[in-house]
């Protein structure tokens, strides 16, 4: 049984006052949701400030991306020991990272070992274009993202104790991504059926794939939720805009709830 996960993803959204308030909304109402696993990953500056907020709760927190390096002169850059001290999960590969800031399949890569040695939780963000999804190339451009973003994994001890809760995928078709364009329901839960799961397979072992789990992300709302979160295959969302709102999120949670 994978437990269900529903995690936030903020953007570039909420000052630390907005990030106090927010948080002070969200907190009363997923706390008593035991059966979902939750997650909010707000910007980097608000980090510290929502850690002391979530400190005795079971929200999770994490960060939206971070550089491989352990330090060094990369101005700009946030390093994993950083996160650790304050973050349990990493979000990694996001579309937009990949679009806007040049991540690719390699940086994820060197991002996902990084996040491991760390005892950071990467949540790994997989997805194809809408160009690509038309014309055919979902499978070839998912199951890339996958070997490539893994590489390196399967014979390596950062696989924390070869417990499939070490790492979390997400499969978000870059198409329905802030777009309210959701992908139907059942394409999405096959191609994590008949394509990411087979892949991780593959890559470490059926059991692993059985175990890991792998979220839906793109449009997801709280009147939408419900149906995704029924599919087999999909064990939860990475949430966007609807993740700003306290009320929505936590509606999102309790669909989420077997
Ligand atoms: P959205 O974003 O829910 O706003 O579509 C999802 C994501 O980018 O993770």
């Amino acid at each position: 049984m994978r437990k269900p996960f529903v995690a936030g993803n903020w953007k570039m959204f909420k000052t630390v006052a907005e990030a106090r308030h927010l948080v002070s909304e969200l907190v009363p109402g997923l706390q008593p949701i035991l059966e979902v696993e939750k997650a909010i990953c707000p910007p980097y500056t608000t980090l510290l400030a929502v850690a002391a907020l979530l400190e005795g709760t079971d929200i999770g927190l994490g960060a939206q991306n971070m550089y491989w390096k352990e330090s060094g002169a990369y101005t700009g850059e946030i390093a994993p020991g950083m996160l650790a001290e304050l973050c349990n999960f990493v979000i990694l590969g996001h579309s937009e990272r990949r679009a806007y800031f040049g991540e690719s399949d390699e940086t994820v890569n060197r991002k996902v070992h990084a996040a491991l040695a760390h005892d950071l939780t990467p949540i790994i963000c997989v997805g194809e274009t809408l160009a690509e999804n038309e014309t055919g190339r979902t499978a070839e451009v998912v199951s890339r993202q996958l070997r490539e973003g893994l590489a390196g994994l399967s014979d390596g001890e950062e696989l924390l104790e070869e417990s499939a809760s070490s790492l979390v995928i997400a499969y978000e078709p870059i198409w329905a991504i802030g777009t309210g364009k959701a992908a139907t329901i059942e394409g999405a839960n096959a191609v994590v059926a008949d394509i990411i799961r087979p892949v991780v397979a593959d890559l470490f072992s059926e059991s692993f794939a059985q175990a890991v789990r792998v979220l839906y992300g793109g449009s997801v709302k709280a009147n939408n939720a419900a149906e995704f979160f029924n599919q087999p295959d999909i064990d939860g969302a990475l949430v966007g805009g609807a993740s700003l709102n306290a009320t929505e999120f936590t509606r999102i949670v309790q669909a989420a709830a077997p």
